[in-house]
């Protein structure tokens, strides 16, 4: 069938044959597809759904898209996590080299920003040098040498979703359960993992804002991803505020320096690369208990040799062997911080996470067109998190801008975003739920 019999077939609610996915989307990974009917069949997708064996053919049909790999002669388990996307979502930074410190290989094809949320590429493209497509011989290396690589699909690998995903970043098809489903699944299916914990997360700065959709979602990948041979557990997780204390790429960046550093203890994001890591270890065997992995995980970080494991990993792909100690050498820093104040006394009772995202893009830190380059430099640093009590004047955030002008857009809208409360408010846990 031509492309835009199977687009209208889907636009009318069909079910595509297995037959017709693979036609389609081997003409978008050739790049004989338009941007136009890209996004024409992920808006019919996203309208129509998809059936669960639709979903298994669009998810294996991109992962065959381009080259599969396998990782003979490596004496490690074989793991990774990803997540469906948040906003100050830096987990994987942090995540991949402990895992990697623990005994795992974590050869982890990431993405880039995707409407709101923040993308792990994005945050490593901000250190000179670092390739986020290196060829398969320097990614086996890398992976070998420090246990973890963190890369982008290249043109060989699961290329059908380079093209799909960046369509879908500015074509506001982005939340829908089957193409989330592909997207993650062909990349980790590409790199030849033999077990994945996902991260689906749910709120008001996620794609899944109910537990319903966030169930649907992460049932959805759990099934194709076992069912395709590799061993997958979800955690849900919350997402009604970011998850660090930065959203942006470089200060998403420092705050994993700081992190790997032992900076950022006791803190949300603490909590999940904790439970997430106890996870990967467990499912690989590399612990018998979550408490045992966790107590790996934490002597990974306390020992150093996770920041180790990171340093080489960016060495590796060809950034600064010394990142970790001389941080400010590298990273560029934007030429207005200028803090955000509480206008008023009382507790930070509510966020509106995805205004906080659009904030940064706003700012320029994210894309409104596939081709935009972004500014890595903007975004927030230093935001206090829900439930801090706060007196009028206290700063709640840094806003780093291009300018004057951008930098009070920002301030304005991240003030908009938070809601000051009388009293405390009741928060839910982090770590919703594991399925
Ligand atoms: N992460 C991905 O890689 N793809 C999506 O569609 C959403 C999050």
């Amino acid at each position: 069938m031509i492309p835009q019999e199977i687009i209208r077939q889907k636009r009318n609610g069909g079910t595509l044959s297995a037959a017709d996915i693979y036609v389609f989307i081997d003409a978008l990974a050739r790049g004989e597809l338009s941007e136009g009917q890209i996004g024409a069949f992920a808006m019919a997708v996203w309208f129509r759904g998809m059936t669960p064996e639709e979903t298994v053919a669009l998810t294996l049909a991109m992962a065959h898209s381009g080259d599969t790999l396998s990782w003979p002669g490596l004496d490690r388990p074989i793991a990774d996590k990803h997540s469906t996307g948040g906003v100050g979502d830096n987990v994987s930074l942090m995540l991949a080299p402990i895992a990697a410190a623990c005994g795992l290989a974590v050869p982890m094809i990431s993405g880039r920003g995707l409407g709101h949320t923040g993308g792990t590429l994005d945050k490593l493209e901000s250190i000179p040098g670092y390739t986020i497509t290196p060829d398969a011989g320097l990614f086996r290396k890398v992976v070998e040498q420090a246990g973890c690589a963190i890369i982008g699909q290249t043109g060989s690998l699961a290329p059908a979703d380079g093209r799909l995903y960046a369509v879908r970043d500015v074509t506001a098809t982005v939340d829908s359960v089957p193409l989330i489903t592909a997207s993650i699944l062909s990349k980790k299916l590409a790199a030849g993992l033999e077990t994945l914990v996902l991260d689906v997360k749910i709120g008001n700065g996620a794609f899944m804002t109910s537990k319903d959709e966030a169930e649907t979602l992460a049932r959805s990948l759990v099934e194709v991803a076992n069912g395709a041979g590799v061993r997958t557990s979800a955690l849900i997780t919350d997402m009604n505020e970011p998850l660090a204390d930065a959203a942006g790429n470089v200060v998403e960046l420092r705050n994993c320096l700081d992190f790997l550093a032992g900076r950022k203890a006791d803190t949300r994001l603490e909590t999940v690369v904790m439970a997430f890591a106890a996870e990967m270890l467990v499912q690989s065997k590399l612990a018998a208990s979550l408490e045992e992995g966790e107590i790996a995980a934490r002597q990974a970080l306390a020992s150093g040799r996770a920041a180790e494991a990171f340093g080489k990993m960016v060495h590796g792909l060809g950034g600064p062997a010394d990142l970790l100690e001389q941080p400010d050498r590298y990273l560029q820093k934007a030429p207005v911080q200028k803090a955000v104040y509480a206008p008023v006394d009382g507790w930070l009772a509510a966020c509106d996470a995805r205004s906080t995202g659009i904030a940064v893009i706003d700012l320029g830190g994210g894309r409104r067109r596939p081709q935009d380059s972004i500014d890595h430099r903007v975004g927030f640093s230093d935001l206090l998190s829900l439930g801090t009590k706060v007196t009028a004047g206290d700063p709640i955030a840094t806003v780093h801008a291009a300018d004057e002008d951008a930098a009070e857009r920002a301030a304005a809208s991240l003030l908009d975003s938070y809601r000051i409360s009388d009293d405390a408010p009741d928060l839910p846990p982090v770590i919703v739920t594991r399925l």
